[in-house]
C-alpha cells in the first residue's frame, strides 16, 4: 500500500539539496515512486520531485491528465533547450509553496531524456504543459525553486508568510 509522505515547505533548507543520480532500479525505488504519486494525488498536485519529500535522488512523478489517471515517472531526467524555442509564460504553482502562484518564463521547446522505473532510456520532444512542468521539477532536483525566478522582495514576503503558517 502506498503511503502519504510529508512535503517540505519553503524555506526549508532541505529543498536546496542537489539530488543524486539514481543507479539502482529496485523495489525500494518503485515503492518510493508509488508513495510520491499517492502524496501528489492527495495534495492535488500535478508534479512532485523526490527532493520535496526529503529524498535526494533524481526521481520525479507527474500526472497532467484531467482525469488524474495518467501517472508518469521520470528518473534521471535531463533536457536540452532546442534552438527554435520561444519563451513561454505560465502561471506555476508548487506543493512546497502552498497558496502562491507565480508567472514564470521558460523555453517552450526542449529535448527530454529520462529513464523509466525499470531503467530503460527514453528520449522525447514534449509539448505543452509537460515542457513547463518537467523544467519546474528538474529545478527541484537541483535545489532550485520557482521563487528564485521572482523578485527578492516578493520572495521574502512569501517566505515570511509560509514561516508563520507552517512552523
Ligand atoms: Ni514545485
Amino acid at each position: 500500500m502506498a503511503k502519504k509522505l510529508k512535503i517540505l515547505i519553503f524555506p526549508d533548507p532541505r529543498l536546496r539539496k542537489v539530488a543524486k543520480k539514481v543507479t539502482k532500479f529496485d523495489k525500494s525505488l518503485e515503492s518510493l515512486a508509488n508513495d510520491m504519486l499517492e502524496t501528489m494525488y492527495i495534495a492535488n498536485g500535478i508534479g512532485l520531485a523526490a527532493t520535496q519529500v526529503d529524498r535526494h535522488i533524481r526521481l520525479i512523478v507527474m500526472d497532467l491528465s484531467e482525469e488524474r489517471d495518467d501517472p508518469r515517472i521520470f528518473i534521471n531526467p535531463t533536457f536540452k533547450i532546442l534552438k527554435n524555442h520561444k519563451l513561454f509564460e505560465f502561471e506555476e504553482g508548487c506543493l512546497s509553496i502552498p497558496g502562491f502562484n507565480e508567472t514564470i518564463t521558460r523555453p517552450d521547446k526542449i529535448e527530454l531524456t529520462w529513464q523509466d522505473i525499470k531503467g530503460n532510456q527514453h528520449i522525447d520532444k514534449p509539448e505543452g504543459l509537460l515542457t513547463v512542468c518537467i523544467q519546474h521539477e528538474i529545478d527541484h532536483l537541483d535545489g532550485k525553486l520557482m521563487v528564485d525566478y521572482i523578485s527578492a522582495l516578493k520572495r521574502d514576503r512569501i517566505r515570511s508568510k509560509l514561516l508563520k503558517e507552517y512552523t
